[in-house]
């Protein structure tokens, strides 16, 4: 368990997990040297950086996001991130929304990933996005998707998904789950199209308390009702990441 007490510690707890989880899902995916990954949701590049450093260096990532809401501002972090690690030539970004992705053609991607992209869609809009995800991929290509598992293991996780369902700045339409659960996205994986459902657990293994848990919160635009009315046990125990579950699957 890392316990984060400062943004500094947060900050990188949240590098080496981006890290693992870069990791994890490139080592259980078939990656061939020179495929173009696309990544949905990709924000401000938490996994895409990492991703970068673990997939082959004749790999190239398409970064496709809609950089609106609650995360306006995530396309000139990524740009600066990629600048910054000398990614230009194999990053490319793309602006646009994950349930009608006119930008990209039938049948053109070997590889999609994602990481807590499903959390931000409601279950239509999930729905759309798969089925769009089994029209851009090929016949025999692969997913993984990232999500925190909506089930706490104990009290410190059950207080983050309190506090995220207490988000005031969301996605439109706002959706009903902290994420959906791990039957529900096999059961809609099935239904779209897609075989060989594998749902892996990943531990997150991350607490954060004291002042910082408050200030994570805010930052996250969690409602000032519910921390204050949490605040004493922010921080002295704090809240704690769930465990992460990863869809694996492919395309007939
Ligand atoms: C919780 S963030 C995760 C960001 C990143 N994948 C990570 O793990 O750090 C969710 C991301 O999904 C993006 N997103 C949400 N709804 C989307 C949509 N309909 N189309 C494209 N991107 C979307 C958001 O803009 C945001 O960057």
């Amino acid at each position: 368990m890392i316990i984060a007490e400062t943004l500094k510690a947060l900050d990188t707890a949240f590098k080496r997990w981006y890290n693992k989880l870069a990791a994890f899902m490139v080592k259980h995916l078939p990656l061939r040297e020179g495929v173009t990954v696309l990544e949905v949701g990709c924000g401000r590049g938490g996994l895409t950086i990492p991703l970068m450093e673990h997939i082959h260096e004749r790999c190239q990532i398409i970064a496709f996001d809609l950089f609106s809401g609650p995360y306006k501002g995530g396309r000139e972090k990524l740009q600066e991130s990629i600048t910054d690690e000398g990614y230009q030539d194999r990053v490319r970004i793309l602006q646009g929304d994950v349930r009608k992705m006119q930008e990209i053609e039938d049948a053109s991607i070997d590889v999609l990933i994602s990481n807590d992209l499903f959390c931000d869609l409601d279950r239509a809009g999930l729905k759309e996005a798969l089925l769009e995800f089994h029209r851009i991929l090929k016949q025999g290509s692969f997913m993984a998707h990232g999500e925190f598992s909506p089930y706490p293991q104990n009290k410190h996780q059950k207080l983050m998904i309190e506090a995220d369902m207490h988000s005031l700045v969301t996605m439109e339409p706002r959706p009903n789950w902290f994420s959906p659960s791990a039957d529900e996205v096999a059961g809609l994986l099935c239904n779209t199209g897609f075989c060989d459902v594998v749902v892996k657990y990943f531990k997150t293994g991350i607490q954060v308390k004291g002042p910082v848990a408050i200030t994570t919160l805010q930052r996250w635009n969690i409602d000032p009702q519910f921390i204050a009315n949490h605040k004493e046990q922010l921080l002295k125990n704090g809240f704690e990441f769930p465990m992460e579950h990863i869809f694996f699957c492919s395309k007939p």
